[in-house]
């Protein structure tokens, strides 16, 4: 640990800084409690003044910086009109169907900024699902099922927004309507299937006999950008869209790995898709769902590029999928699938990534080995390779069963099962996980488990020691060697979220072991991840505003690495989760989206704003600081 928090330091302070604080403390950097034991600690970053959880029904940040909205769900990509967002509460028509198709897509996740310019970018962002409760009027999620309309018009509010922004001369940012460079991907855009998976007899539809395309992604959640400028959206709750009966399916694999992954789901009323189109029906597409819940590759730059599946990654309920180049050059994926007692996975590559030849490296995510994690009592922890894919050839886990080694392509369709038989150890719903390039160490957020230890369920263990986890925790974990293709680790618990004036130990907020003090800003429900550029960890929350967790609206923290000071620096309307926590190359700007505000009954109309519309609408965020200098200062 002592040469990792050096580290840390050294490349985070100046080198009198350094010095000056090795000189005086040695010893404290044998721990990583050390931080908080210093005197000298860091005061330059971080230094605005906290919020705190509130019920306010705007988005607050903090004194001396400033808030807009840059682009919310119905705003045309195009240079046509916006949604007609009352026409579609009232009463949906296909015009409205043909208009979602070129506008903003509904409940915004993921957001990535890519640069053209110094004042010019794309942002890539996720929709990662949608609300009819608030959409549609007088929609009763238990009992209501959407009409024709109302479903393709779902359908295509789902996918991933790439949109041109531009900086305006106040420092803020606009959409670019009408840019070449938009794009919609929704629910049945054409999308390849790369890798193992490719061509499996369980990747054939009728209407791709040879397992080669797919119509559409759904529920992309989060994302990562790769070294070469392209964006890994990832699927994850894609059960959710299937409908028909499993017990009617004769294919006894086919129907086991459909229950491993909870399809079909009940849930797929409220979305419709299987009512209306035959492949969303078990019944009559029974491999349909086997094509999705993959990372999906897309070049924001190249808005004629299909989107690509890459099977190589595994088949799971994708949160993220963020890199890092390791010293060699081989790319490392890092992947948690969200779902109570799901894993975490990690993919090396085959080849080594070339700074020189962009789509040189579109193919590397179709080789390497694929890992799944397995946390020791002990704070150590290593990675259990599933399987390798060397062209053509794929090399299963010498311990896993069969089918898995007379068919090895079932490591990648069916990974999650794989996983459970190579004993990988259990995770209170893995959320991001994610490279912090300055710490060179991995963050990894579980965002709760309400129903770990619970008579039944799996038992509390060092990596989730929370019965009953209502509140979430984050761990961070540092690679041996600092290499991120080690197959070794240690950890360490970061967080134990909550309250730092809860009377009950398991919703008490703990910071690298200390009790957090009292001043702090409680937090649940962590979610994902942004890192700025002294490696300070940003936190957006999914999960506050339910009574067992704050009864508060979900923010943003930020979590000093250097001082392990907590704060609270962005809260959300009621409602809402946040998400997609990203800044803009040069730091000044913060995006952040506020997707389904209202969600759960909660009682609002943002954002306000002031055109009449009825219903709530999610929306991407910029924050700024009202000087201009970079947000993390
Ligand atoms: Fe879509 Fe795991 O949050
Ligand atoms: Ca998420
Ligand atoms: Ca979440």
């Amino acid at each position: 640990m002592g040469e990792y928090f050096g580290d840390i330091l050294k490349r985070a302070l100046d080198r009198r800084d350094f010095l000056k604080l090795t000189g005086t403390s040695a010893v404290a950097f044998s721990s990583p409690f050390a931080h908080a034991k210093t005197k000298n600690k860091p005061t330059k970053s971080l230094s605005y003044k906290t919020i705190y959880p509130n019920n306010e029904d705007r988005v607050i940040v903090p004194e001396g910086y400033r808030v807009s909205i840059l682009i919310k769900w119905g705003d045309p990509l195009d240079n046509g009109e916006p949604l007609n967002w009352n026409r579609v509460y009232e009463g949906t028509t296909s015009e409205d169907v043909e208009r979602q198709k070129r506008c903003f897509g509904y409940n915004a996740d993921f957001v990535g900024f890519f640069k053209l310019t110094s004042n010019r970018a794309l942002l890539v962002v996720n929709h990662e699902y949608t609300n009819p409760e608030l959409m549609f009027k007088d929609f009763d999620l238990d009992t209501s099922t959407p009409t024709r309309e109302q479903a393709d018009l779902m359908l295509q509010a789902h996918g991933v927004s790439v949109v041109e922004i531009r900086r305006k001369s106040d420092g803020s940012w606009e959409y670019v309507k009408g840019s070449p460079f938009n794009r919609r991907i929704t629910g049945d855009t054409v999308c390849l299937i790369s890798g193992p998976a490719k061509g499996h007899r369980l990747m054939k539809t009728s209407y791709d006999p040879n397992g080669l395309l797919v119509y559409g992604t759904l529920n992309n959640c989060a994302a990562g950008k790769t070294p070469w400028g392209t964006v890994l959206t990832c699927e994850e709750n894609f059960h959710s869209y299937f409908g028909g009966d499993r017990a009617l399916i004769s294919d006894d694999l086919v129907r086991s790995i459909h229950q491993r992954y909870g399809v079909p789901s009940r849930r797929a009323r409220q979305y419709g898709f299987h009512i209306y189109h035959d492949r969303f029906n078990i019944n009559i597409e029974p491999n349909e769902a086997f094509r999705f819940g993959w990372v999906v590759e897309i070049d924001p730059y190249d808005p004629t590029r299909p989107p690509v599946k890459r099977t190589a990654l595994g088949r799971f309920k994708h949160e993220a999928a963020t890199t890092v180049v390791a010293n060699d050059g081989r790319v490392v994926v890092y992947m948690g699938d969200d779902e109570r007692f799901e894993y975490i996975y990690k993919f090396v590559t085959k080849g080594k990534y070339d700074p020189l030849n962009r789509t040189a490296n579109f193919g590397l995510l179709d080789e390497g080995t694929l890992y799944v994690a397995k946390f020791n009592d002990d704070l150590t922890g290593e990675w259990i390779p599933i399987a390798t894919v060397d062209g053509s050839r794929i090399t299963p886990n010498p311990n896993l069963p069969e089918p898995f080694q007379s068919d090895p392509v079932l490591c990648f369709i069916n990974t999650r099962r794989a996983a459970d038989l190579l004993g990988a150890t259990r995770m209170d719903r893995p959320e991001d996980v994610e490279w912090n390039p300055i710490t060179r160490s991995v963050f990894v957020a579980l965002t709760y488990n309400e129903r770990r230890g619970a008579p039944v369920q799996p038992r509390t263990d060092k990596a989730n020691p929370r019965p009953l986890n209502h509140m979430g925790h984050i761990i961070e974990i540092k690679e041996q060697n600092n290499d991120p293709t080690s197959t070794r680790f240690t950890w360490v618990m970061a967080m134990l979220c909550g309250d730092p004036r809860a009377t009950d130990e398991n919703r008490k907020l703990y910071i690298y072991g200390q009790p957090a003090k009292e001043t702090t800003p409680a937090i649940s429900a962590p979610d994902n991840f942004a890192f700025d550029k002294l490696g300070n960890v940003w936190i957006a929350t999914d999960g506050n505003p339910h009574p067992d967790r704050l009864a508060k609206n979900d923010g943003v923290y930020t979590l000093n690495v250097y001082t392990k000071e907590l704060k609270m620096f962005l809260s959300g309307v009621p409602g809402c989760e946040i998400c997609g926590p990203e800044f803009s190359e040069d730091y000044k700007t913060f995006f952040c989206a506020i997707q389904h505000p209202g969600e759960g009954g909660a009682n609002t109309r943002w954002p306000y704003l002031g055109d009449g519309v009825v219903v709530p609408r999610p929306a991407v965020v910029q924050v700024q600081r009202n000087d201009g200098r970079e947000v993390y200062l």
